[in-house]
């Protein structure tokens, strides 16, 4: 039954404030000589404040402080001998003064929640100063340091630093094509906000990316420096965790001991010799590729062709072939859920970030986690396999690789399996998106340059006759196809940028770098500066690397791959594939652009054609 009369609701609460007393831990207790409580203090209390509600009885004060007629002691109260003083009070009858009692009924905690609130207040102030530090403080005073050796740049704003203003000068960029007058000068759209701050502050600036200072270097000997002869300073910069996953965990995204031992075990798949082995394979599959999509048709006629959605296969199935040779059909699987994969994570870098995100069982990121399961149960069985002997030719493929040693086999003695899944699926990023911005590129130039087409055709038909497939012995004397597409990675190199950070305070070009600077080196710009490749810079010339002697590569002012220890391990591969593609799509047909073509070059990682890219195929 409910306890409806009076005297039986103060006796539930009575039993419920002495329930609670003594289970209340002793900090929360006041101290004695404080409170000196007893019947002094209950008195008080019981003259001064109406009876509080049970609740807030409970909550906020201390537990001596009962209703009318009721006394609490906490269990060690009541067994332990009254204090000096409080038998000294009691005996003189003594009372809190006016002052205490005010101070006892209006400052409910002890001192012990007065220590823990001076805290909470103390550590509040410390987060205060920290976040001031980080979001004002320090980047001023590193912006007043570079200034002082000459370094200017948009100024430090508050939080967002320069990104903002970044953002209004590539979206502003990217609303217009490039000028029809000189279709080849994209740097101003490509990297606006670069072009922009380079006229102001001059080739070496500071900018901000929130608040991490991004020093900019676009002098070949300060690059030189950076990349090569005082590249122990310097640290591959890490990229956003979501860029990370896509990548995977692998060359790109590793440092120190851990990425020297893996470039160890993957150096040799990489050499030429391996790698000339995929010539047939690389020349039939353009093949298949050109009969599928431009002579299927009623036959002679001219085809419209989306290139850079058309030369993805190729890449892919190269890539493929090359990293699991003789298990390719299990390997495109792979490839294709890891291109599922990577759609995700590029979708989820376009949106904000939200720490932890990804961890939510969303529909999305449920579907990542079952890709991420699937591909290392698939990577996991020809790993086991190959691990279990199953590599007895050495890795070499005599059927369509034409005798390659496929990377996996350099890989699966060496490396874990899940060391292997996250460096075949870097491989998957670093070697597809790039490559077929490289193909897309050089037959968008070829279309607008019949001049140098018909040159490079003549080369090809001299060497190759009209329908016989490219050799690996065809490929040195395939010299004008070299210098088109070493103009077109001038021109339009697919990683526009490459970024590092200081380890600790280093000395370049006269500046201090404190450490944790991110040095930032636009390949585009230096590629695209007229002092170092004279006035026509951003005119289409293949011819400019006709000379062997090769200046400007020599200067690090041609770095389409990068340069140092940590250059593009892929490059011959790139090279070698680019050059059959390319002299097979100039043996069998004749390019211009589609009059649907809009120039407009602009990159999302990787510099791609921001309305697609449509070429008109004319059989020959
Ligand atoms: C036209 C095609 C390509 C271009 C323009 C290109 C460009 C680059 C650049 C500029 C770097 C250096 C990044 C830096 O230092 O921050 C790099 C690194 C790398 N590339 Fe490529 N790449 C291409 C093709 C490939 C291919 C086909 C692969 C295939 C495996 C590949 C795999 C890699 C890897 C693994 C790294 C990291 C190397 C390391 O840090 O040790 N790339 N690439």
């Amino acid at each position: 039954m409910i306890c409806s009369s009076s005297t039986g609701k103060k006796k539930l609460w009575r039993a419920n404030c002495a329930r609670l007393a003594a289970t209340l831990p002793r900090p929360l207790q006041p101290p004695r000589h404080a409170f000196p409580g007893g019947t002094a203090t209950q008195q008080a209390r019981r003259k001064c404040a109406p009876p509080p509600p049970p609740s807030a009885c409970c909550l906020f004060l201390p537990p001596r402080a009962g209703p009318p007629g009721h006394q609490v002691h906490s269990s060690s109260s009541v067994s332990s001998p009254p204090s000096p003083t409080r038998r000294r009070r009691a005996a003189t009858g003594s009372k809190l003064s006016h002052h205490q009692l005010i101070m006892f009924m209006w400052w409910p905690w002890s001192w012990q929640g007065t220590a823990l609130t001076a805290a909470a207040w103390l550590c509040l102030h410390v987060a205060v100063a920290r976040l001031m530090e980080a979001l004002w403080w320090r980047p001023r005073r590193l912006e007043r340091h570079f200034a002082r050796h000459g370094v200017r740049g948009p100024g430090y704003r508050f939080f967002f630093g320069s990104s903002l203003e970044l953002i209004r000068l590539m979206v502003d960029a990217s609303s217009r094509p490039a000028p029809p007058e000189a279709p080849h000068d994209v740097l101003p759209r490509v990297l606006a906000f670069y072009h922009h701050w380079r006229k102001l502050y001059g080739p070496m600036h500071l900018i901000w990316f929130g608040s991490t200072p991004r020093l900019v270097v676009s002098q070949p000997e300060l690059i030189r420096e950076v990349l090569l002869s005082r590249a122990e300073h310097f640290d591959r910069y890490d990229a956003h965790p979501l860029i990370r996953q896509f990548e995977g965990l692998g060359l790109s995204n590793l440092h120190g001991d851990e990425w020297a031992r893996r470039r160890k075990i993957l150096t040799p798949g990489f050499h030429t010799e391996n790698l000339t082995l995929l010539v047939p394979f690389v020349g039939d599959t353009v093949q298949r590729m050109l009969e599928d999509r431009v002579f299927s048709g009623a036959g002679a006629g001219e085809v419209e062709v989306d290139v850079a959605e058309w030369y993805q296969r190729l890449p892919q199935d190269v890539m493929t072939l090359a990293t699991f040779g003789r298990n390719y059909d299990e390997g495109s699987v792979v490839f294709r859920l890891q291109g599922e994969h990577g759609s995700y994570a590029t979708e989820a870098h376009s949106k904000v970030f939200i720490p932890g995100y990804r961890f939510i069982p969303t529909r999305k990121n449920r579907r990542v986690w079952q890709l991420d399961r699937e591909i290392k149960r698939l990577l996991g069985t020809f790993v086991n396999g190959l691990q279990s002997g199953d590599h007895r030719s050495g890795g070499r493929d005599h059927g369509r690789a034409g005798g390659m040693r496929e990377f996996m086999s350099f890989m699966a003695p060496a490396m874990s399996v899940d060391e292997i899944i996250e460096e075949s699926k870097n491989f998957f990023f670093a070697g597809k998106e790039t490559l077929t911005s490289l193909l897309t590129w050089a037959t968008v130039a070829l279309a607008m340059h019949p001049e140098w087409q018909d040159r490079a055709r003549r080369e090809v038909v001299d060497l190759c006759g009209r329908r016989s497939l490219p050799t690996r012995d065809h490929l040195p004397r395939l010299k004008t196809v070299g210098m088109i597409i070493n103009e077109t990675l001038r021109l339009y190199p697919p990683a526009v940028a490459m970024i590092r950070k200081a380890k600790h305070d280093v000395d370049l070009g006269g500046c201090t770098v404190p450490a944790g600077t991110e040095i930032m080196m636009p390949i585009m710009g230096v590629h695209h500066d007229a002092e170092v490749w004279g006035t026509d810079a951003t005119e289409f010339n293949p011819g400019r690397f006709a000379d062997d002697r090769d200046r400007p590569r020599q200067q690090m002012a041609f770095l389409p791959f990068g340069g140092g220890g940590r250059v593009c391990i892929g490059q011959n591969l790139a090279l070698i594939v680019a050059k059959v593609a390319l002299a097979l799509v100039l043996q069998r047909c004749e390019v211009r652009p589609s009059p649907a073509y809009v120039h407009a070059p602009r990159v999302l990682m990787i510099l791609n054609p921001q309305h697609g890219a449509p070429v008109i195929f004319r059989p020959l």
